[in-house]
């Protein structure tokens, strides 16, 4: 038998060791610190260990697992794990990612993939009906938001500049595009538009209003100014869900605004457009039917583990405009039931990341998601409430979404980030920094399925212990 496979006793062996350490892992990732203090000798000396000639048993690289490993694991499960827009997985994806490497579906071609084909199609057309899109919609699962960004923008752009867009690219002569978002965007559009050729300084960054949302007189204002000095404007990024605040734009007149202006308007929901599986979201987030392409993270609010986001763009045909190539090595013969995953998006091999994405759905059920995204939305205004009713606190923005951004009120910008900083090495709690119109503060979303209102007292009661010291 070939080395690199594994005998059915060695197989046993491996399922049980991996059962036995996820068990362990999750039954004690509560009482662990949630950010380690760093082993700096013992991973010094993994980073400078020589390549092996020969093999170890799998008891070894286990034990070193629990020995190295874990206890110099930031631990994202831990209840008091708050800092970003990160979730504790569900507790299926670990087995839907496992079952996908043992199949080893390439999801780059209809015929290297076809049930994986049929089963990532199955999920796109959940999420496109979620928000209403057209039949004429399509999509892919990429590695994240950022992915998915970068793909609608290349779309975006490809469209913009027509048909002969991947033979002249930005080499065309015309006047330069121009794109819009608000200052609150993520920094993955800036990323995108900068790796597309489009040019930071070409991206306006609107200002936005006290509930943190674009302002469209704005917005109205700057394209008229663009079009008069003679430059393309062509597309709008919104956002169902900042990524500091979770503020939501005004999606409909964005979309009301767009379809005047003949502006691509892309949504990034990568942080909150899956909140449409709720009833509390789901009128706000129906306007993202509006939109030329969106972008939404199974790996945020359906909890799968990393990697899993996914764009749609509501007319297949920009997708495959840009992303079109057939090489003659890899010539296949189309067929109406199954989509080249290939020509949707810059990968050629790619993961059936699709399946816990389908698993999670068909497992839990949407409802059980309705009502996850609520508790993490209760328990984002139960800690809301309990800022505005303590002394020494303030709340930043509005609590609207499932984050709440705060400041220690007695204490400078300086104090409050020594505050998060503190609190973050103590290994109690992990929440991520606040920057909110310019006032520094903390910042802790609600995703994490573990967290009970107990963390969050416990929390404000160790920020007000320093703010008191
Ligand atoms: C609004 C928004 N867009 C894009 C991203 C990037 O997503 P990813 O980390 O999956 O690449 C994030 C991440 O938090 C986000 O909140």
């Amino acid at each position: 038998m070939n080395p690199l496979l594994f005998s059915a006793t060695q197989h046993a062996e491996a399922m049980e060791l991996l059962a036995r350490f996820s068990q362990r892992y999750l039954d004690t990732v509560a009482d662990r610190p949630v950010h380690p203090s760093i082993d700096r000798p013992a991973l010094r000396a993994l980073m400078a260990e020589p390549m092996p000639r020969q093999g170890q048993p799998l008891q070894a690289l286990f034990e070193e697992l629990e020995r190295v490993v874990v206890p110099n694991s930031t631990h994202t499960a831990h209840p008091r794990f708050l800092p970003y827009v990160q979730p504790s997985p569900n507790a299926l994806s670990p087995y839907a990612d496992h079952v996908a490497a043992v199949i080893n579906q390439n999801c780059n071609l209809w015929h290297l993939s076809p049930a994986a084909n049929a089963v990532e199609q199955a999920v796109l057309r959940w999420f496109a009906d979620l928000f209403g899109l057209p039949a004429t919609a399509a999509g892919i699962i990429t590695s994240g938001g950022s992915m998915a960004n970068l793909v609608a923008l290349t779309a975006a752009r490809d469209h913009a500049l027509g048909e002969r867009a991947r033979i002249d690219g930005l080499q065309g002569g015309s006047a330069p595009l121009v794109l819009y978002t608000s200052e609150e965007a993520h920094s993955s559009i800036d990323k995108a538009v900068s790796m597309l050729g489009l040019g930071t300084r070409h991206l306006r960054h609107i200002p936005t209003d006290d509930a943190l949302r674009m302002r469209l007189d704005v917005l109205a204002q700057t394209v008229a100014a663009d079009r008069a000095a003679g430059l393309r404007p062509f597309c709008v990024v919104g956002s169902a869900g900042t990524v500091t605040t979770g503020a939501i734009d005004p999606l409909a007149e964005l979309a009301a605004f767009c379809r005047a202006q003949k502006l691509w308007l892309h949504i990034d929901g990568a942080y909150g457009a899956l909140t449409a599986l709720s009833d509390r979201f789901m009128d706000t987030m129906s306007a993202i039917g509006l939109a030329d392409s969106v972008s939404l993270d199974p790996h945020k609010f359906l909890f799968c583990a990393f990697e899993a986001g996914c764009v749609l763009v509501s007319d297949r045909e920009q997708l495959r405009h840009a992303f079109h190539a057939q090489p003659s090595y890899l010539a296949t013969s189309e067929d109406p039931d199954f989509i080249d995953f290939a020509n949707h998006g810059p990968q050629l091999s790619r993961a059936f990341k699709a399946l816990k994405v389908w698993w999670s759905l068909k497992h839990f059920g949407a409802d059980a998601y309705a009502r996850t995204i609520d508790r993490m939305h209760d328990l984002a205004a139960y800690m809301g409430r309990r800022i505005a009713a303590r002394r020494g606190f303030e709340l930043l923005a509005p609590v609207t979404f499932n984050c709440v951004c705060f400041r220690l009120s007695e204490r400078d910008d300086d104090a409050n980030r020594r505050a998060l900083k503190s609190l973050v090495a103590s290994g109690d709690a992990f929440l991520g920094p606040a920057l909110v119109k310019g006032r520094a503060g903390l910042r802790a979303c609600f995703m994490n399925l573990r967290t009970t209102e107990a963390d969050v007292d416990f929390i404000l009661d160790r920020l007000q212990a320093m703010g008191d010291a």
